[in-house]
């Protein structure tokens, strides 16, 4: 059985100040489901067109679980692609985190579902539950537990099934989101490689604009509350829209800064997939090229935290993602929180 085992000359070295080893992604998978649901069905369920659900967000399509699919099985779909990928057999996995909004349960940890799908080693598990944002939070996490020596190998994931709180009457959040979930897996390299910086915030004065109002104990799941629809998601739209918009820049240049590099040295920038509008801005205030922004929300919508690692697969396996790349990635989401994170691929 795998415990957290501390080595103490790696542990002492970092006390010293002197950063003995990093974290690098050695595997990325991906999976959404088949099912997909397109403008022109959203146009037969709710008030709305193509038209305005390409020209506000710049989303056509996005893919729905099946109603027997939950969290946990997008999550090892996708771990298991970046297992295999990784080469890094899974007996040799030390720690397992899920970055969701929708788990399996409100517990246990969705990780420990995925644990035992995958036959796993009895490590620790558990979930990270920073909304869209999600994905960056578990790279840190992850890749803090790696360069401090306290694990070689951790295994990342970001999962959604927000179709299944999504309110499909409500036609300001049910064109938006998407289904699908991605996964890294994290090993140790050399400093000045792999996981260079992050930078994360949240204002909680804020936490209440995109909110899943019942199911916890401020609101526990009654008739009356199931009565208001408070079992579905609720965001105010607009508010997250220029918060997103305002924040984005602020997160970035200050990864960037702790890393010592500067927008120019982007390669790649990887967004949280929301709104093409966000996305085009964040390019806009860098003065990136197309080439250098990664965008697939026009197929898989808003999958809230698996949207990054889903982008980052599609990016390696269309070439445009290589080893030695600077990629940034930026995340914003319930919290409301905002995370950026630049990489050395
Ligand atoms: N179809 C047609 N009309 C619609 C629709 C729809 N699906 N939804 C809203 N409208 C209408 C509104 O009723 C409103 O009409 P009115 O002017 O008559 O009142 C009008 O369109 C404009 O509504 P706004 O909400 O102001 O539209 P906006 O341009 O802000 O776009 C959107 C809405 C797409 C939600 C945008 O605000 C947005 O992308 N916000 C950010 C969301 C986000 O990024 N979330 C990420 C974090 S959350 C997460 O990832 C889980």
């Amino acid at each position: 059985m795998s415990q957290v085992a501390v080595r103490p000359q790696v542990v002492s070295a970092g006390r010293a100040g002197a950063q003995v080893r990093a974290a690098r992604v050695c595997g990325l998978g991906a999976y959404v489901p088949e099912q997909v649901l397109t403008n022109r069905d959203l146009e037969q369920m709710v008030d709305t067109s193509d038209e305005w659900i390409v020209s506000h967000t710049g989303i056509s399509q996005r893919h729905i679980a099946r109603d027997d699919q939950a969290c946990s099985d997008l999550a090892a779909e996708a771990a298991s692609m970046a297992l295999a990928r990784s080469g890094i057999p899974r007996d040799q996995i030390e720690l397992i985190l899920v970055a969701t909004v929708t788990p399996d349960h409100s517990f246990p940890a969705t990780a420990c579902y995925v644990q035992d799908k995958l036959g796993l080693p009895q490590c620790a598990c558990f979930d990270v539950g920073t909304g869209c944002t999600g994905f960056i939070y578990g790279l840190a996490i992850g890749g803090a537990f790696v360069a401090a020596g306290l694990h070689d190998y951790v295994l990342v994931m970001a999962a959604e099934t927000l179709s299944k709180v999504t309110d499909w009457e409500d036609r300001s959040t049910c064109v938006l989101f998407g289904d699908g979930a991605g996964a890294a897996v994290l090993g140790p390299t050399e400093p000045g490689d792999g996981l260079l910086a992050y930078h994360m915030v949240t204002d909680g004065s804020v936490a209440d604009l995109l909110q899943l109002p019942a199911g916890g104990s401020r609101q526990p799941i009654t008739p009356d509350a199931l009565q208001r629809r408070e079992q579905y998601i609720r965001m105010a739209g607009h508010d997250v829209f220029k918060l997103a918009v305002r924040g984005i820049p602020e997160v970035a240049l200050a990864a960037l800064d702790k890393a010592g590099l500067v927008p120019e040295d982007v390669d790649l920038l990887v967004m949280h997939q929301a709104n093409q509008r966000i996305i085009d801005a964040a390019a806009k205030r860098f003065d990136l090229p197309p080439e250098k922004v990664v965008c697939n929300v026009d197929r898989y919508g808003n999958t809230s935290a698996a949207s990054i690692p889903i982008a980052l697969a599609e990016a390696e396996e269309d070439g445009r993602l290589q080893r030695g790349s600077i990629v940034l990635m930026v995340g914003f989401g319930a919290g409301f929180s905002l995370g950026a994170c630049v990489v050395r691929w």
